[in-house]
């Protein structure tokens, strides 16, 4: 897995100035380290998991982060996460979709794949982006009128674009969120909306131990590096203004 814009070590650090900012599967991996870095340029973070304990374990070590506990796969668990997302923030200006669901694990192929378990896929990584998404739209425009550059990150992977054998439920999931952010971003350009999908790479998380677990965790991203690539791709649309897709498209999912 590799993406150009994504791959270098940056050395950008901009304060984000009370940037209001959304992140789902902020407990672990990538969503843990986007919680602290967006935190520590000055950002404004409510992050949402499943798992209460996990949610209260990072609500303590950052106490100026707003945990809220929800499933972006059930659909009456969205109204919900956006209500209290917006009840701390005062709306939202950053919506990082990075929850994610591998399908079946062991992964298999997809003869062998249960229906539950794509539906699964499908209902994590493209149902709750959108749903989300959705449910957030008004605020998002309400700070692209107020003068900021609302933005949706999709945390996509470049699995969505090859065909890796066993990787069926979830790459067909994310090359539909693929997909949907590019038709979105075509869509909500004009309202000042962004949204892009991106690829992390290999990071060495919980995640990418349970598809590979006989990995080389040394050849593996440090999930805090890839944290910092988003924000900054988060920080490059922020002073874009206007200008259209040049900063960001460098760093999308190609
Ligand atoms: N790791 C890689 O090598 C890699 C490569 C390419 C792309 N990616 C993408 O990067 C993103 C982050 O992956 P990661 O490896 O950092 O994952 P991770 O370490 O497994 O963390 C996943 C996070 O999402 C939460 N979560 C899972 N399902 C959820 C749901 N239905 N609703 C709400 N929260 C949920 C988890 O907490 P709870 O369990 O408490 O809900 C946890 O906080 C994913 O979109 C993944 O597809 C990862």
């Amino acid at each position: 897995m590799s993406n150009p814009g994504m791959n270098k070590e940056s050395h950008m650090s901009q304060d984000m100035n009370g940037l209001r900012v959304a992140i789902t599967g902020g407990t672990s991996g990538l969503g843990l380290a986007l919680v602290r870095e967006l935190l520590d340029r000055g950002a404004r973070v409510a992050f949402v998991a499943r798992n209460t304990e996990g949610v209260e374990r990072v609500a303590r070590e950052r106490s100026d982060a707003h945990g809220i506990v929800g499933d972006v796969s059930q659909k009456e668990d969205i109204y919900p996460i956006a209500i209290q997302v917006l009840g701390a923030l005062g709306g939202v200006d950053v919506l990082v979709n990075n929850a994610s669901s591998l399908g079946p694990v062991p992964l298999v192929p997809l003869a062998d794949t249960e229906c539950e378990d794509l539906e699964l896929a499908l209902a994590t990584n493209v149902l709750g982006p959108f749903r989300l998404t959705k449910a957030l739209l008004g605020a998002l425009a309400a700070s692209a009128r107020g003068g900021r550059h609302a933005l949706v990150v999709n945390v996509s992977t470049d699995a969505a674009l090859n065909a890796y054998p066993n990787w069926g439920a979830y790459s067909t999931s994310k090359a539909a969120l693929h997909h949907l952010s590019r038709i979105w971003d075509e869509e909500l350009t004009p309202e000042g909306i962004r949204v892009v999908s991106i690829d992390p790479g290999d990071m060495d998380t919980p995640m990418h131990a349970l598809a590979v677990p006989d990995a080389d965790r040394s050849t593996l991203k440090r999930p805090d590096v890839a944290a910092r690539e988003v924000a900054d791709l988060i920080a490059a649309v922020q002073s874009v203004a206007t200008a259209g897709h040049a900063a960001a498209d460098q760093e999308v999912l190609q």
